[in-house]
C-alpha cells in the first residue's frame, strides 16, 4: 500500500532533495523512499522524540531526523523537490496549514503526497470515527491542496484488497 500510494511522486533520481516523511513516526515510509533516494538528501520530521528514537534504530543513518510541527516546518522556503506525509495529517489540529507548509516547501515544479484515511461510509465506522480523531472527506483533501496552490491534484485510493 505504501509503494502503491507513492507511485505518483515519480522518485526518479536519487539526488532529489526530500522532505519525508512529515509525521514520520518510526521511518515505515520512509524506509520506502530511500531505496530511491540517497539518505542524505532524506529528511524526517515528527514532533515525537520517542517515535524518531525508534526511527534511529533502522537503517536510515544517513537521513536527517529531527522533532518539529508539521505545520510550521524548519525548513526555507523552495527547499525540497519533494514532499511526503503518511498517516500524520489526522492528527493535525489545522490541516489547511499544515498543507500550505507542504506547498511552501517545494521547489517550482515539485511534488507532495500525502497519505490519510477517509471518511468512512458504515454507520458503525462513522460512529467510532466521530469519537476518535479527524477522518477527512476525499473533498478535503483536494480542497486542502487546491488553497496551499497546488496544481494538477491527484487523488488515489489505496486499501488493502
Ligand atoms: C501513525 S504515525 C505516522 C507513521 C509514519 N508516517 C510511518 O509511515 O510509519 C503518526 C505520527 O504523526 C506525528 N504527528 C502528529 N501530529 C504532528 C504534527 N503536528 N507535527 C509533526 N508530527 C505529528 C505523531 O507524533 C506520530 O508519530
Amino acid at each position: 500500500m505504501r509503494d502503491q500510494a507513492m507511485e505518483e511522486l515519480d522518485l526518479n533520481d536519487r539526488n532529489l532533495i526530500v522532505v519525508d516523511d512529515v509525521g514520520g513516526g518510526t521511518g515505515f515510509t520512509t524506509t520506502g523512499v530511500v531505496k530511491h533516494v540517497d539518505g542524505k538528501n532524506v529528511t524526517i520530521l515528527d514532533q515525537s522524540p520517542h517515535q524518531l528514537a525508534k526511527a534511529k534504530k533502522k537503517h536510515l543513518k544517513d537521513c536527517t531526523i529531527i522533532e518539529g510541527d508539521a505545520e510550521n516546518l524548519p525548513f526555507p522556503t523552495d527547499y525540497g523537490d519533494r514532499y511526503v506525509s503518511a498517516g500524520s495529517i489526522e492528527y493535525w489540529p489545522d490541516p489547511q496549514r499544515g498543507t500550505r507548509e507542504s506547498y511552501r516547501v517545494l521547489k517550482k515544479g515539485g511534488k507532495a503526497c500525502m497519505i490519510g484515511p477517509v471518511y468512512p461510509n458504515s454507520w458503525l465506522s462513522r460512529f467510532f470515527a466521530d469519537i476518535w480523531m479527524l477522518f477527512p472527506k476525499e473533498q478535503d483533501y483536494i480542497e486542502w491542496f487546491r488553497k496551499a496552490g497546488f496544481q494538477d491534484i491527484k487523488l488515489k485510493r489505496v486499501g488493502p484488497r
